[in-house]
């Protein structure tokens, strides 16, 4: 079969890592019957675009995702942090306009000589990818007694984003179940019965937080399919203690938004670095990868960035189109060269180039 894939490189580092990712894809030999082929196509997106052409994702670039792709690859935007006129982050909206309504992000332990992973972490985190306090209705006002400012910010949860997120949740925990049984026992890290935490702040936050809670443990209530789960819940600051105290303790984290973007940036530290670390944006008809790292503007440029991140999440990208063998053969690669340390950029230790990493991946892979 033939793939369209299309590749948003975008800002900074993502202009080093996605065609790293690209190369690996192409390197990918015939492996069973159903082996792809690719075809790519270049797309605009991003700060820099914006800069020049007055918009941060062209009408074209959504179009074409939408009419001639099957997937897509993202790199990074990078997003000031101050507001800056008529900008509005790309990813954002390519989530909202293709429906990619969950953020898929692996955090897997590296068996590796070199000591910067922690062991037998195999965590799945999915976080809610549309709504919480990413709605940015923000505003602000003038406190009379004090004459300062306030700012406010409304954050929403919907019974249906939620039911379909943990739909999601539960969904892939028995996919993960069904995955593993390809790796024998020995080198799973995670030898139990499928487990979801679900993670809120409802002691607190009883309504917002309260629906998304009740909604996503009625996904397992009312569905019989998912009896060989088991759920469990956790207040978010108590589970990123238990995250960081014992990592091999979750499996599926299922989470509002900013909680599952803080969650997986901390996560990613478990295990080495940003840069190992994929994610994908998962909807019904459309998935797109995207490291989970951003533009990293003080390395860009200077051929250091870990390409892994890119990789994984060209990898993860074939896993949700179905492709498993393909994207079980991509991570093996990964692993192994992570395990020799042979060939690792700086932030893990190493001193190899972006290139180099890549290299040494198709070099396994073929
Ligand atoms: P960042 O993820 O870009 O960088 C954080 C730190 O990790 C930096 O020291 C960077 O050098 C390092 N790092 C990240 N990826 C790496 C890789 N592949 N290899 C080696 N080192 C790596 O986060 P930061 O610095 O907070 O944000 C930079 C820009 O990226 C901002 O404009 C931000 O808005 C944007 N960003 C975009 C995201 C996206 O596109 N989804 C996600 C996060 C941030
Ligand atoms: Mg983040």
């Amino acid at each position: 079969k033939k793939l369209t894939i299309g590749l948003i490189p975008a800002d900074g580092i993502g202009k080093e890592v996605i065609p790293g990712a690209r190369q690996v894809l192409e390197a990918l030999p015939n492996i069973g019957v159903d082996s792809p082929s690719f075809n790519f196509i270049n797309l605009d997106a991003g700060f820099e675009y914006f800069q020049k052409n007055g918009t941060a994702l062209s009408e074209k670039t959504l179009e074409i995702m939408k009419n001639e792709c099957d997937g897509a690859l993202f790199g990074a935007v990078s997003s000031p942090s101050h507001k800056v006129a008529g900008y509005s982050s790309p990813i954002v909206a390519m989530r909202k306009h293709l429906d990619l309504y969950a953020n898929v992000r692996p955090v897997v332990s590296v068996a590796s000589e070199k000591d910067f992973s922690q062991k037998h972490v195999d965590i799945l985190i999915i976080r809610e990818n549309t709504e919480c306090l990413y709605v940015k209705q923000e505003r602000q006002t003038t406190d009379e007694s004090t004459g300062l400012k306030v700012a406010w910010a409304e954050r929403k949860i919907s019974e249906y984003a939620s039911r379909r997120c943990g739909k999601m949740a539960f969904e892939m925990a028995l996919g993960r179940d069904k995955f593993r049984q390809n790796i024998p026992l020995e080198k799973r890290f995670w030898k139990g019965k499928p487990k979801v935490t679900i993670v809120h702040k409802s002691n607190v936050l009883s309504i917002t937080d309260g629906l998304w809670r009740e909604t996503v443990r009625s996904v397992k209530e009312n569905d019989h399919k998912y009896d060989s789960v088991d759920m469990e819940e956790q207040l978010v600051d108590s589970m990123v203690y238990r995250l960081f105290r014992e990592p091999h303790y979750f499996d599926v984290v299922v989470a509002p938004n900013m909680y599952g973007d803080i969650i997986s940036d901390g996560a990613a530290a478990l295990v080495g670095s940003l840069g190992v670390v994929p994610s994908a944006n998962v909807g019904d008809k459309f998935v797109m990868g995207e490291p989970v790292h951003g533009s990293a503007p003080d390395i860009a440029g200077q051929n250091k960035a870990n390409p892994i991140a890119a990789i994984r999440s060209a990898g993860l990208l074939l896993e949700h189109m179905g492709f498993h063998q393909q994207a079980l053969h991509i991570y093996n690669a990964v692993d192994e060269v992570l395990r020799r340390g042979e060939y690792l950029t700086p932030d893990l230790g190493g001193r190899a180039t972006t290139q180099q990493v890549v290299d040494a991946v198709i070099k396994l892979i073929q």
